[in-house]
């Protein structure tokens, strides 16, 4: 079976800074207890007019040009995320057309946080199964749209960004070795937007009570991570036949820093292997193990050959993990 890799990769925040004195002038908080309890600082947020098309337009414009291909080389776009422009349609199609991805055809994937790792296992078995060549994976988030602004429970863990990575045949020995994905489904309030579906449509009221916007369960959903971060991260190795311990970077999804460091002591794998950039931009959902490659990348701390393991969990409730060898 052909190898699957990455053959070029990008990534993409919005200019706007959300520091945590912005959010004191807004909520009763304070820069300490945001970072002792999670560890971000700031976060960027979308600008009026701008929409997560956008963010993941220019994310793949970057990864295009990392990967020296052209946007009618790719067949498919497969979009991570839960913060759409638009109610229906999908927004890969938005982005196809804003790069000129004329080639292509486009879908949306909804698993929220752990989208990026669910695109990148559906791209890699798409792609090995000869029905395409070059796939483009987009994690992409507005999740600064979704949240009450007044709700300093959920809204400060949250910011904006994309990254995108281009799907292909890699040399023998890189690429991805394999991945894993579980989902413990739940219909309450752990983690969803209520008002805005199908099943409860936005009316006057549902939106004078805030039912359009984030309700997370932060304890409930802390637990589950905890628990599921280590458990996805073993499987994955487990089916890649890979050693935890030879692991060089992991990759988690940047939601909480006393989440990420609980699941590296269960992992025993040490935090100088941990990638961390929540302070830089919060919880960007589906967008967040896709910007700390990039930052990885930019700061030459990701190279060729290195051995990763990316792991995460959202809402659904959704957790996954994927193991794969650098091959730029
Ligand atoms: O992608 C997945 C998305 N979600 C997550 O990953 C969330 C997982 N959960 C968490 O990260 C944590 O549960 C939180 C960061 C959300 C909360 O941390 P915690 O240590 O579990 O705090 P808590 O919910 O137990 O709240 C402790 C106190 C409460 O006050 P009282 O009841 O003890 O008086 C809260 O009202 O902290 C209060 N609090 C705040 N105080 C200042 C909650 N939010 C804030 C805030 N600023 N922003």
């Amino acid at each position: 079976m052909n190898n699957v890799g990455i053959l070029g990769f990008g990534k993409y925040v919005p200019e706007k800074i959300m520091s945590n004195a912005d959010w004191e002038k807004l909520v009763d908080t304070s820069d300490e207890w945001i970072t002792t309890r999670t560890g971000i600082k700031e976060r960027r947020f979308v600008e009026e007019g701008q929409g997560t098309s956008d963010l993941g337009a220019e994310a793949a414009k970057k990864a295009l040009k990392d990967a020296r291909l052209e946007a009618k080389d790719i067949e498919l776009i497969i979009l991570a995320t839960c913060s759409a422009d638009y109610r229906v349609q999908n927004c890969s199609s938005l982005i196809q057309k804003k790069i000129g991805a004329v080639n292509a055809a486009a879908f949306d994937i909804q698993a929220a946080c752990s989208g990026f790792i669910y695109s990148l296992t559906v791209g890699k078995a798409l792609i090995q199964s000869g029905m395409y060549k070059k796939i483009l994976v987009i994690g992409a988030e507005s999740i600064s749209r979704l949240v009450d602004m007044q709700d300093r429970n959920t809204a400060i863990l949250f910011g904006d960004g994309a990254a995108a990575a281009v799907l292909g045949e890699v040399e023998e020995g890189y690429g991805i070795i394999s991945s894993y994905m579980g989902t413990e489904g739940v219909d309450d309030d752990t983690l969803r937007i209520k008002a805005g579906g199908t099943l409860y449509p936005a009316t006057v009221e549902r939106v004078e009570n805030r039912e359009i916007y984030l309700e997370m369960n932060g304890t409930d959903v802390f637990k589950f991570a905890v628990r599921a971060l280590p458990h996805a991260t073993k499987e994955a190795a487990k089916n890649g036949n890979v050693n935890l311990a030879d692991i060089d970077i992991l990759f988690p999804h940047q939601a909480n820093l006393r989440i990420i460091e609980s699941a590296a002591k269960r992992l025993r794998i040490p935090m100088e292997k941990v990638y961390l950039n929540i302070h830089k931009y919060g919880n960007t959902s589906a967008a967040s193990i896709g910007l700390a490659i990039g930052d990885a990348l930019e700061e030459g701390r990701l190279k060729k050959g290195d051995l990763i393991a990316l792991t995460g969990f959202g809402a659904g409730l959704t957790y996954g993990s994927l193991i794969m060898r650098w091959s730029k």
